[in-house]
């Protein structure tokens, strides 16, 4: 991020008058990069923001907490909201463009249409969330739909949504192409997210449980481990001196398709998610032999 970009943002709430403006930008040759996010913005986001700046001429970002994507135990309605700081965060992200609609403006008519790209969604965090990636990925479609972009940046962070997006792209013929961000973390290794505001200061030293296991699996595997069951078994030795931490699943999955391996032929994801006092949260990284 760097505050000198920062140019006039323009909000626009209206679908028409958002479309249009794109559109003119996209006329003009002008490469267009799309983010879109639940807003409570920290580093994560704003380093997605960098990368679609500097593959983009243009920059749209969308705030949109999507009721579709929450279970009905989840924290949809504490989700936080934090609209004012936000605003000034992709202001000196030097976003060009933000778009904030209601859920009125998004599901206008209700949400009969769904969008599900069946087996990518039933492993992961899809077993942990039914219906997650369904809402993810009707509200990402309609987002798109709607802007138009040449780009839609996602972070690697949510591998799965973002390997889901790829996959309804490529088969709903979706004219965007869609880009990763690395994931960000804090210096001791802790992957940034919206959710870390949920643990307290001795919870927090036990979330990093998630990237030292994950170290443990990498490391593993540089060493020529091959066996999936392995891998998984030097994220739980990591997790063993850690009690606050409980295990919701470790997967060692294809990272094309996310169905589990039993070998390392391929490239793979490593994925782990565990429960650290009341916040759920997940990390991961891909490795190719
Ligand atoms: P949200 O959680 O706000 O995340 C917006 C984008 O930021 C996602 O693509 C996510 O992967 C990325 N991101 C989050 N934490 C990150 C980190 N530490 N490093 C890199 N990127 C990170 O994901 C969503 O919103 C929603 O599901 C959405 C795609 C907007 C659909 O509603």
């Amino acid at each position: 991020m760097d505050a000198k970009v920062a140019r006039p943002m323009k909000m626009i709430a209206q679908l028409q008058p958002l479309r249009e403006l794109v559109r003119g930008w996209k006329a003009n040759g002008e490469r267009v990069a799309f983010v879109p996010t639940m807003g409570n913005l920290h580093a994560g986001h704003a380093s997605l923001l960098s990368a679609a700046h500097l593959h983009g001429r243009r920059v749209v970002a969308s705030v949109f907490v999507n009721p579709l994507q929450f279970g009905p135990h989840e924290d949809y309605r504490r989700y936080p909201r934090p609209r004012a700081r936000d605003r000034a965060r992709l202001v000196a992200a030097g976003v060009d463009l933000l778009w904030e609609p209601d859920v009125g403006d998004l599901y206008p008519d209700g949400e009969r249409t769904r969008v599900r790209v069946a087996g990518f969604d039933a492993v992961l965090e899809g077993a942990a969330r039914p219906g997650h990636f369904e809402g993810v990925a009707t509200v990402v479609l309609k987002l798109v739909n709607a802007v138009g972009p040449d780009d839609l940046w996602l972070g690697q962070k949510d591998a799965q949504q973002a390997r889901i997006v790829e996959r309804m792209v490529a088969d709903l013929f979706v004219p965007v192409r869609v880009r990763r961000g690395p994931t960000v973390r804090e210096p001791d290794g802790l992957a940034r997210s919206s959710r870390n505001a949920y643990l307290s200061a001795a919870e927090r030293d036990d979330a990093l449980a998630l990237s030292r296991g994950l170290a443990s699996a990498r490391a593993a595997l540089e060493r020529g481990e091959r066996s999936a069951a392995a891998v998984a078994r030097a994220v739980r030795a990591a997790w063993r001196r850690m009690p606050g931490v409980r295990e919701d699943y470790v997967a060692v999955v294809d990272a094309d398709t996310l169905q589990p391996v039993r070998a390392v032929r391929r490239r793979v994801l490593v994925a782990v998610a565990a429960r650290v006092g009341r916040a759920r949260l997940i990390d991961n990284f891909e490795w190719e032999p």
